[in-house]
């Protein structure tokens, strides 16, 4: 079939096998073109087909030549409609990991639930015999709890107050004002109980309990801090909430795995468009403003080459772990320099559907996006017909 982009408000219902594969493969090359990594061997990533989480998995493998299991949940392309990028990305990375003779094998399916822990325990035993590094990539808006059965939905609002401010539709390049209503409720607990440290707790419990950890593992979850523009509906609404409960459980396993000499980090990675932060208002304004500085300033970066030097120049590289005064590792080092931010916040004050286009990188937002999909990647032929249906090799 012929694969076109097909979206509905921040999502995009279709996507493209070839060009997921392309993503993935420019990944590898950019991880390859950086040299070797003397990092881990065996690696567990949860939350690995798409954003951070296959950056991770890539440059596990690629850089460090690493056998890697990678968990996620993602829906396999039918002859009616196309699969998700996660799917036909994980096909792509399992293809060339294979290829390079890399041990890659994965599991779809609900990571926040006691069987697909279970089938992840298994297979490490069976193939692994244990892990020295796990990636904790989830992003997810629901969540059911595996001991109780409740299935709470995590929301983006401020607490405190309403929160007004200006956002953009990406596709329309509209800017306008929006409000945001604050939490109320159950609604904060909800988020923690989502995108907080809970799950990332058990899975660290699971693999220890059954000895699949080796000496001096080490785990490492995603956060984001981001600017004072965002921070009513970011860091200080309830997601930041949960990412605080995120945080505050990395000292709880690093304590847990004690006696193996674990240690347990988050790191505070960019802003970048994923399919998690565009559903997140008033980001991809802000996002469109970041990209257009940090382009002009040489310094903008992908999921990849975030994770490529979060692995060479913190996790591995030599000498003390740099962390900030809460033990987080920052990569976000660079999204923050006050000179960056000052920019930012003078074209937020400039920003109207009018000048957009010029003062920031709306385009560029937009491409990104369609790429997070497989379209618009440059060297794929999109008249060309594809086969929607794409087997991943360790799932066939
Ligand atoms: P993403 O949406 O690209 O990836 C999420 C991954 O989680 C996918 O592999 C998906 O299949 C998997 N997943 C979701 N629900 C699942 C479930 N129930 N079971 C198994 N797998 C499931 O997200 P992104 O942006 O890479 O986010 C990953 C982490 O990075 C999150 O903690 C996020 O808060 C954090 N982060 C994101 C930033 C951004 O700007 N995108 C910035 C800094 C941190």
């Amino acid at each position: 079939m012929i694969i076109e982009p097909r979206t509905r408000g921040f999502i995009c219902l279709t996507s493209h096998p070839t060009g997921c594969a392309q993503n993935v493969k420019n990944q590898i090359d950019y991880v390859q073109s950086k040299g070797a990594i003397d990092g881990a061997k065996k690696v567990l990533v949860i939350g690995a087909s798409t954003g951070f989480g296959l950056a991770s998995r890539i440059t596990s493998a690629f850089g460090s030549d690493a056998a890697t299991i990678g968990v996620f949940f993602d829906k396999p392309g039918t002859e009616k409609r196309p699969g998700s990028p996660g799917f036909y990305n994980t096909a792509a990375f399992e293809k060339q990991a294979h290829a390079a003779g890399l041990y890659a094998k994965s599991i779809n399916g609900d990571a926040f639930s006691n069987e697909i822990k279970r089938q992840t325990l298994d297979l490490i035993k069976k193939d692994l015999g244990q892990v020295d590094l796990v990636i904790y990539s989830l992003a997810s808006p629901v969540r059911t709890h595996p001991d109780t059965g409740v299935r709470y939905k995590s929301v983006l609002k401020p607490i405190g107050g309403v929160f007004t401010n200006k956002t953009v539709d990406f596709h329309t390049g509209t800017v306008s004002e929006i409000s945001i209503n604050p939490a109320e409720g159950d609604d904060i607990s909800n988020t923690v109980a989502v995108m907080g440290g809970e799950d990332w707790g058990m899975w660290m419990n699971a693999l220890k309990e059954e000895n699949l950890l080796s000496e001096n593992a080490t785990t490492v979850a995603y956060s984001y801090i981001g600017p004072s523009l965002t921070e009513a509906v970011y860091r200080k609404g309830t997601i930041g909430a949960a990412k605080d409960d995120l945080e505050a459980t990395a000292f709880t396993i690093t304590e847990n795995l004690k006696e193996l000499g674990g240690k347990a980090y988050v790191s505070v990675n960019k802003a970048l468009v994923t399919q998690a932060s565009s559903a997140i208002p008033v980001i991809p304004l802000y996002i469109s403003l970041l990209y257009k500085v940090m382009k002009a300033e040489g310094i903008h970066e992908g999921c990849v080459e975030q994770i490529q030097r979060l692995y060479s120049e913190r996790l591995y590289a030599e000498g003390d772990l740099l962390v900030d005064d809460k033990g987080r590792i920052r990569i976000d080092d660079w999204e923050m320099r006050a000179d960056v931010q000052a920019k930012v916040a003078e074209l937020w004050k400039e920003a109207t559907t009018d000048s957009l286009p010029n003062i920031g990188d709306l385009a560029g937002y937009s491409n990104e996006f369609f790429n997070l999909f497989g379209f618009k990647v440059d060297g794929v032929n999109y008249d060309e017909d594809v086969n929607e249906v794409v087997e991943i090799p360790s799932m066939q």
